[in-house]
């Protein structure tokens, strides 16, 4: 069977991966331990999963995966968008981002909490060529105070319909999920091309 890379360190969303990608034939391998972090040093979504798929196909030399993911929130003009990660300052835990931006939404009623989660997934040949990318749209609300034990990241403060993301199965939300979007979309490509 056909291998490929999951270029993150981030074992959330490698779990997330594998479970979508499950009926893909396809052998997903995690980073080995000693591949250095690539710099998610761009200006857009786009940019950073090819950065990581880039650069972690280089470091490998195998195909690879790479998602990068930024959650929109409209009161905010769309921050923290690109910076999702590194919202609450360069080491913050998924728990320091959602307390800054539920400090930042403080004044902002219900009605005006709408937000979407965005990902883009970006496949990469073993010489660091981009060869195909694809992008998943989630939209929901942020709530005043987290919610669930499940997910990652900001999902016990996103709701779709009622519930947050860490308050539905992991199966659920794979079958929602911006993330699923994007890879849903790009399995066909990842078949064709590796
Ligand atoms: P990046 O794609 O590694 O730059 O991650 C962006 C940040 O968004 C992560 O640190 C997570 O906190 C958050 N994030 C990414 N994907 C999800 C998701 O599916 N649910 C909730 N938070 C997420």
């Amino acid at each position: 069977m056909k291998s490929l890379t999951v270029g993150t360190k981030n074992q959330d969303k490698f779990r997330e991966i594998e479970a979508i990608l499950a009926a893909v034939p396809v052998r997903l391998r995690p980073l080995p331990a000693e591949a250095s972090e690539v710099d998610e040093s761009g200006q857009t979504l786009e940019a950073n999963a090819e950065l990581k798929a880039h650069g972690y196909a280089l470091q490998t030399g195998t195909f690879c995966l790479a998602d990068d993911t930024g959650l929109e929130v409209d009161a905010l003009g769309g921050a923290p968008g690109v910076y999702s990660a590194r919202y609450a300052g360069p080491d913050a835990t998924y728990a320091d981002n959602r307390a800054h931006l539920l400090e930042a939404l403080r004044a902002v009623p219900p009605g005006r909490r709408q937000a979407r989660f965005r990902c883009v997934v970006a496949l990469a040949n073993p010489a660091g060529e981009v060869l195909a990318r694809a992008e998943g749209v989630l939209e929901g609300v942020i709530l005043e105070k987290a919610r669930g034990q499940g997910g990652f990241g900001y999902d016990p403060i996103f709701a779709v319909n009622g519930k947050t993301l860490a308050e539905i199965s992991e199966a659920e939300k794979n079958a929602l999920s911006h993330r699923a979007a994007a890879l849903v979309e790009l399995r066909h490509r990842i078949l064709e091309l590796l």
